[in-house]
Protein backbone atom coordinates (compact mmCIF):
# COMPACT_ATOMS: atom_id res chain seq x y z
CA UNK A 1 0.00 0.00 0.00
CA UNK A 2 1.50 3.37 -0.43
CA UNK A 3 2.50 5.61 2.09
CA UNK A 4 0.24 8.45 3.14
CA UNK A 5 1.99 9.88 6.42
CA UNK A 6 -0.46 13.08 6.29
CA UNK A 7 -1.78 14.43 9.60
CA UNK A 8 0.78 12.03 11.32
CA UNK A 9 2.47 13.63 14.11
CA UNK A 10 6.71 12.58 14.70
CA UNK A 11 6.97 11.15 18.31
CA UNK A 12 9.38 8.45 18.23
CA UNK A 13 10.81 6.39 15.41
CA UNK A 14 8.61 3.63 17.06
CA UNK A 15 5.44 4.72 15.81
CA UNK A 16 6.42 4.32 12.33
CA UNK A 17 7.21 0.96 10.04
CA UNK A 18 10.24 0.47 8.15
CA UNK A 19 8.15 1.33 5.09
CA UNK A 20 7.21 4.40 6.42
CA UNK A 21 10.56 5.29 7.39
CA UNK A 22 12.26 4.06 4.20
CA UNK A 23 9.30 6.84 2.65
CA UNK A 24 10.84 9.97 4.61
CA UNK A 25 14.81 8.80 3.81
CA UNK A 26 13.39 8.72 0.12
CA UNK A 27 11.88 11.72 0.34
CA UNK A 28 15.08 13.47 1.91
CA UNK A 29 17.79 12.32 -1.01
CA UNK A 30 15.08 13.65 -3.44
CA UNK A 31 14.32 16.88 -1.56
CA UNK A 32 18.44 17.19 -0.92
CA UNK A 33 19.02 16.73 -4.60
CA UNK A 34 16.39 18.59 -5.29
CA UNK A 35 17.42 21.57 -3.33
CA UNK A 36 21.16 21.22 -4.64
CA UNK A 37 19.58 22.01 -7.98
CA UNK A 38 18.07 24.98 -7.02
CA UNK A 39 14.48 23.36 -7.32
CA UNK A 40 12.06 24.36 -4.32
CA UNK A 41 8.75 23.02 -5.20
CA UNK A 42 7.19 25.48 -2.25
CA UNK A 43 4.79 22.85 -1.22
CA UNK A 44 4.12 24.59 1.92
CA UNK A 45 3.09 28.40 0.79
CA UNK A 46 -0.06 29.36 3.01
CA UNK A 47 1.18 27.32 5.89
CA UNK A 48 2.71 27.99 9.13
CA UNK A 49 4.48 26.19 11.72
CA UNK A 50 5.75 26.88 15.25
CA UNK A 51 9.02 25.77 17.04
CA UNK A 52 8.66 25.42 21.08
CA UNK A 53 12.43 25.20 22.51
CA UNK A 54 13.04 24.42 26.37
CA UNK A 55 16.20 23.34 25.38
CA UNK A 56 18.55 25.53 23.44
CA UNK A 57 19.37 24.15 19.94
CA UNK A 58 21.85 25.20 17.14
CA UNK A 59 21.33 22.47 14.43
CA UNK A 60 17.53 21.60 15.23
CA UNK A 61 16.02 24.92 15.56
CA UNK A 62 17.86 26.51 12.21
CA UNK A 63 16.85 23.12 10.33
CA UNK A 64 13.10 23.33 10.89
CA UNK A 65 13.03 27.63 10.09
CA UNK A 66 15.04 26.66 6.77
CA UNK A 67 13.33 23.79 5.77
CA UNK A 68 10.27 25.50 6.73
CA UNK A 69 11.23 28.39 4.66
CA UNK A 70 12.80 26.68 1.09
CA UNK A 71 9.54 25.55 0.95
CA UNK A 72 7.00 28.38 1.95
CA UNK A 73 5.80 28.32 4.99
CA UNK A 74 5.82 30.92 7.82
CA UNK A 75 7.83 29.99 11.06
CA UNK A 76 7.44 31.35 14.85
CA UNK A 77 9.80 30.47 17.54
CA UNK A 78 9.07 30.63 20.98
CA UNK A 79 11.73 29.54 23.73
CA UNK A 80 10.79 28.81 27.38
CA UNK A 81 11.39 32.15 28.33
CA UNK A 82 9.14 33.88 25.61
CA UNK A 83 5.47 31.95 25.99
CA UNK A 84 3.29 31.05 28.85
CA UNK A 85 3.32 27.39 28.48
CA UNK A 86 4.13 25.54 31.97
CA UNK A 87 4.14 28.94 33.55
CA UNK A 88 0.75 30.47 33.56
CA UNK A 89 -0.90 27.85 31.10
CA UNK A 90 -0.58 23.98 30.66
CA UNK A 91 0.55 21.62 28.05
CA UNK A 92 -2.98 20.99 27.18
CA UNK A 93 -4.20 24.91 26.51
CA UNK A 94 -1.19 25.32 24.57
CA UNK A 95 -1.31 22.88 22.44
CA UNK A 96 -5.50 23.82 21.99
CA UNK A 97 -4.14 27.14 21.02
CA UNK A 98 -1.24 26.60 18.45
CA UNK A 99 -3.37 23.90 16.77
CA UNK A 100 -5.75 26.88 15.65
CA UNK A 101 -2.87 29.07 14.48
CA UNK A 102 -0.47 26.76 13.31
CA UNK A 103 -0.44 23.65 10.96
CA UNK A 104 2.63 22.03 12.79
CA UNK A 105 4.09 22.23 15.66
CA UNK A 106 7.76 21.43 17.12
CA UNK A 107 8.65 20.51 20.34
CA UNK A 108 12.13 20.13 22.32
CA UNK A 109 12.05 19.49 26.35
CA UNK A 110 12.67 17.46 29.22
CA UNK A 111 9.66 14.70 29.16
CA UNK A 112 8.30 12.57 26.26
CA UNK A 113 5.13 12.84 27.95
CA UNK A 114 5.03 16.31 27.21
CA UNK A 115 5.55 16.21 23.40
CA UNK A 116 2.90 13.28 23.37
CA UNK A 117 -0.11 15.15 25.29
CA UNK A 118 0.88 18.19 22.80
CA UNK A 119 0.00 15.23 19.79
CA UNK A 120 -2.95 14.27 21.52
CA UNK A 121 -4.33 18.13 22.33
CA UNK A 122 -3.11 19.82 19.38
CA UNK A 123 -5.28 18.30 16.28
CA UNK A 124 -2.21 18.90 14.04
CA UNK A 125 0.99 16.95 14.00
CA UNK A 126 3.57 17.51 16.47
CA UNK A 127 7.12 17.10 15.75
CA UNK A 128 9.90 15.40 18.28
CA UNK A 129 12.83 17.75 18.47
CA UNK A 130 14.45 15.76 21.32
CA UNK A 131 13.68 14.65 24.43
CA UNK A 132 15.24 13.36 27.56
CA UNK A 133 14.55 9.85 26.43
CA UNK A 134 13.92 10.18 22.13
CA UNK A 135 15.85 12.63 19.50
CA UNK A 136 14.39 10.94 15.93
CA UNK A 137 14.83 13.44 13.71
CA UNK A 138 18.39 12.90 14.16
CA UNK A 139 18.63 9.61 13.66
CA UNK A 140 16.58 10.29 10.34
CA UNK A 141 19.42 12.49 9.50
CA UNK A 142 22.05 9.72 10.72
CA UNK A 143 20.57 7.27 8.50
CA UNK A 144 20.43 9.56 5.65
CA UNK A 145 24.02 10.53 5.99
CA UNK A 146 25.11 6.58 6.57
CA UNK A 147 23.45 5.91 2.95
CA UNK A 148 25.78 8.65 1.38
CA UNK A 149 28.94 7.21 2.60
CA UNK A 150 28.26 3.41 2.85
CA UNK A 151 28.28 1.01 0.05
CA UNK A 152 25.56 -0.87 1.46
CA UNK A 153 22.46 -1.24 2.32
CA UNK A 154 20.84 -0.15 6.08
CA UNK A 155 20.19 -3.76 7.17
CA UNK A 156 24.05 -5.09 6.99
CA UNK A 157 25.47 -1.94 8.67
CA UNK A 158 26.67 -1.99 12.44
CA UNK A 159 26.64 1.21 14.57
CA UNK A 160 28.62 0.97 17.95
CA UNK A 161 27.45 4.18 19.99
CA UNK A 162 29.96 4.53 22.28
CA UNK A 163 29.53 6.35 25.92
CA UNK A 164 26.41 7.44 27.99
CA UNK A 165 24.23 4.43 26.38
CA UNK A 166 21.33 5.78 28.81
CA UNK A 167 20.81 9.05 26.76
CA UNK A 168 18.52 10.04 24.48
CA UNK A 169 20.46 9.33 21.25
CA UNK A 170 21.13 5.82 22.35
CA UNK A 171 17.87 5.12 22.64
CA UNK A 172 17.07 7.46 19.81
CA UNK A 173 19.55 4.42 17.51
CA UNK A 174 17.80 1.65 19.45
CA UNK A 175 14.51 2.55 17.62
CA UNK A 176 15.97 3.22 14.29
CA UNK A 177 18.17 0.25 13.98
CA UNK A 178 15.71 -1.80 15.35
CA UNK A 179 13.36 -0.72 12.61
CA UNK A 180 15.95 -1.00 9.87
CA UNK A 181 17.17 -4.34 11.12
CA UNK A 182 20.34 -3.37 11.62
CA UNK A 183 23.28 -4.48 14.29
CA UNK A 184 23.44 -1.74 17.56
CA UNK A 185 25.85 -1.93 20.01
CA UNK A 186 25.52 0.18 22.89
CA UNK A 187 29.13 0.36 24.36
CA UNK A 188 29.47 2.03 27.62
CA UNK A 189 30.08 0.68 31.45
CA UNK A 190 28.57 -1.59 33.44
CA UNK A 191 27.52 0.67 35.50
CA UNK A 192 25.00 2.85 33.37
CA UNK A 193 23.68 -0.73 32.28
CA UNK A 194 21.68 -1.00 35.24
CA UNK A 195 19.97 2.65 34.59
CA UNK A 196 18.83 1.13 31.01
CA UNK A 197 14.95 1.17 31.06
CA UNK A 198 14.29 -2.46 30.68
CA UNK A 199 10.66 -1.74 28.91
CA UNK A 200 12.34 -0.23 26.34
CA UNK A 201 14.89 -2.94 25.51
CA UNK A 202 11.94 -5.42 25.69
CA UNK A 203 10.56 -3.30 22.79
CA UNK A 204 13.05 -2.98 20.70
CA UNK A 205 14.21 -6.68 20.64
CA UNK A 206 10.72 -7.53 20.14
CA UNK A 207 10.65 -5.36 16.56
CA UNK A 208 14.14 -6.88 16.00
CA UNK A 209 12.76 -9.94 15.80
CA UNK A 210 10.88 -8.91 12.93
CA UNK A 211 13.14 -6.99 11.04
CA UNK A 212 16.25 -9.07 11.60
CA UNK A 213 17.89 -6.57 13.85
CA UNK A 214 20.28 -7.03 16.50
CA UNK A 215 20.40 -4.61 19.68
CA UNK A 216 23.22 -5.22 22.04
CA UNK A 217 24.25 -3.42 24.94
CA UNK A 218 28.23 -4.05 26.15
CA UNK A 219 31.14 -2.97 28.00
CA UNK A 220 33.27 -5.59 26.07
CA UNK A 221 36.09 -3.81 23.51
CA UNK A 222 35.27 -7.15 21.05
CA UNK A 223 31.59 -6.10 20.78
CA UNK A 224 33.09 -3.16 18.69
CA UNK A 225 34.83 -5.26 15.97
CA UNK A 226 33.64 -4.87 12.28
CA UNK A 227 31.71 -1.56 12.90
CA UNK A 228 30.58 0.68 10.32
CA UNK A 229 29.95 3.68 12.44
CA UNK A 230 31.13 4.71 15.77
CA UNK A 231 28.48 7.16 17.52
CA UNK A 232 29.75 9.66 20.58
CA UNK A 233 27.63 12.00 21.69
CA UNK A 234 28.25 14.23 24.99
CA UNK A 235 28.95 12.58 28.29
CA UNK A 236 26.13 14.65 30.15
CA UNK A 237 23.24 15.71 28.38
CA UNK A 238 21.22 19.07 28.46
CA UNK A 239 20.43 19.35 31.99
CA UNK A 240 22.83 16.41 33.52
CA UNK A 241 25.82 18.95 33.50
CA UNK A 242 26.05 17.86 37.43
CA UNK A 243 27.29 14.50 36.49
CA UNK A 244 30.25 15.94 34.82
CA UNK A 245 32.22 14.38 37.59
CA UNK A 246 30.38 10.74 37.40
CA UNK A 247 30.55 10.77 33.81
CA UNK A 248 33.98 11.57 33.34
CA UNK A 249 35.05 9.17 35.67
CA UNK A 250 32.84 6.60 33.81
CA UNK A 251 33.15 7.51 30.04
CA UNK A 252 36.75 8.37 29.66
CA UNK A 253 37.50 4.36 28.70
CA UNK A 254 34.89 5.17 26.02
CA UNK A 255 36.25 8.25 24.69
CA UNK A 256 36.35 7.93 20.72
CA UNK A 257 39.95 7.93 19.97
CA UNK A 258 42.04 6.85 16.78
CA UNK A 259 42.65 3.35 18.97
CA UNK A 260 39.28 2.81 19.38
CA UNK A 261 38.78 3.39 16.14
CA UNK A 262 41.44 1.40 14.58
CA UNK A 263 40.14 -1.64 16.85
CA UNK A 264 37.15 -1.67 14.44
CA UNK A 265 39.23 -3.29 12.26
CA UNK A 266 37.52 -1.39 9.20
CA UNK A 267 39.74 1.27 7.95
CA UNK A 268 36.68 2.82 6.21
CA UNK A 269 34.32 2.76 9.97
CA UNK A 270 32.68 6.04 9.68
CA UNK A 271 32.97 8.71 12.65
CA UNK A 272 29.48 10.36 13.70
CA UNK A 273 28.33 13.01 16.05
CA UNK A 274 24.97 14.15 16.71
CA UNK A 275 26.79 17.57 17.84
CA UNK A 276 27.44 19.56 19.39
CA UNK A 277 30.65 18.06 20.48
CA UNK A 278 33.31 18.55 22.84
CA UNK A 279 35.92 17.74 20.68
CA UNK A 280 38.51 20.12 21.60
CA UNK A 281 38.79 23.19 24.71
CA UNK A 282 37.27 26.13 22.50
CA UNK A 283 34.36 25.90 24.49
CA UNK A 284 33.61 27.93 27.81
CA UNK A 285 32.12 24.60 29.36
CA UNK A 286 34.98 22.18 27.92
CA UNK A 287 37.78 24.80 29.52
CA UNK A 288 36.05 25.52 32.59
CA UNK A 289 35.34 21.94 33.32
CA UNK A 290 39.12 21.41 32.23
CA UNK A 291 40.19 24.03 35.09
CA UNK A 292 38.11 22.03 37.78
CA UNK A 293 40.45 19.10 36.94
CA UNK A 294 37.82 17.40 34.31
CA UNK A 295 38.67 16.15 30.62
CA UNK A 296 34.95 16.15 28.97
CA UNK A 297 35.96 15.75 25.38
CA UNK A 298 34.51 12.58 24.43
CA UNK A 299 36.20 11.92 21.31
CA UNK A 300 40.10 13.43 20.17
CA UNK A 301 40.34 15.97 17.86
CA UNK A 302 42.39 13.86 15.96
CA UNK A 303 39.15 11.53 14.71
CA UNK A 304 36.54 14.44 15.28
CA UNK A 305 38.71 16.04 12.32
CA UNK A 306 39.71 12.70 10.37
CA UNK A 307 38.30 12.00 6.94
CA UNK A 308 35.85 9.45 8.20
CA UNK A 309 34.45 11.58 10.27
CA UNK A 310 31.34 12.76 8.47
CA UNK A 311 29.78 15.16 11.33
CA UNK A 312 29.36 17.90 9.31
CA UNK A 313 27.33 16.16 6.38
CA UNK A 314 24.95 14.78 9.12
CA UNK A 315 24.62 18.48 10.37
CA UNK A 316 23.62 19.42 7.15
CA UNK A 317 21.37 16.29 6.58
CA UNK A 318 19.52 17.51 9.62
CA UNK A 319 17.79 20.02 7.32
CA UNK A 320 16.70 17.98 4.74
CA UNK A 321 15.46 15.42 6.87
CA UNK A 322 13.25 17.71 8.72
CA UNK A 323 12.21 19.13 5.33
CA UNK A 324 10.99 15.75 4.62
CA UNK A 325 9.13 15.31 8.26
CA UNK A 326 7.81 18.55 7.64
CA UNK A 327 6.44 17.75 3.95
CA UNK A 328 5.19 14.31 4.55
CA UNK A 329 3.15 15.68 7.56
CA UNK A 330 1.60 18.91 6.59
CA UNK A 331 2.03 19.86 2.70
N1 LIG B 1 22.10 17.62 17.11
C1 LIG B 1 21.28 18.56 17.58
O1 LIG B 1 20.13 18.33 17.89
O2 LIG B 1 21.83 19.79 17.66
P1 LIG B 1 21.17 21.07 18.36
O3 LIG B 1 21.12 20.78 19.84
O4 LIG B 1 22.07 22.20 18.02
O5 LIG B 1 19.79 21.25 17.81
N1 LIG C 1 22.42 13.92 24.31
C1 LIG C 1 22.51 15.30 23.89
C2 LIG C 1 22.09 15.41 22.46
C3 LIG C 1 22.18 16.80 21.88
C4 LIG C 1 21.73 16.86 20.45
C5 LIG C 1 21.65 16.17 24.78
O1 LIG C 1 20.51 15.82 25.03
O2 LIG C 1 22.14 17.21 25.24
Amino acid sequence: MAVNLKGRSFLTLMDFTPEEIRYMLDLAHDLKSKKRAGINNRVLEGKNIVLLFEKTSTRTRCAFEVAAMDEGAGVTFLDSGSSQMGKKESMEDTAKVLGRFYDGIEYRGFDQEVVEGLAKYAGVPVWNGLTDVDHPTQILADLMTIEEHCAKPLNRVKVVFSGDIRNNMSYAWMYGCAKMGMHYVAYGPEELMAELDQDVIAKVQEVAKETGATIEVSSDPKSIVGADVIYADVWASMGEEAEIPERVRLLTPFKVTEELMASTGNPDCLFMHCLPSFHDFETKMAQSQKELGYDIREVTDEVFRSKNSVVFDEAENRMHTIKAVIVATIA
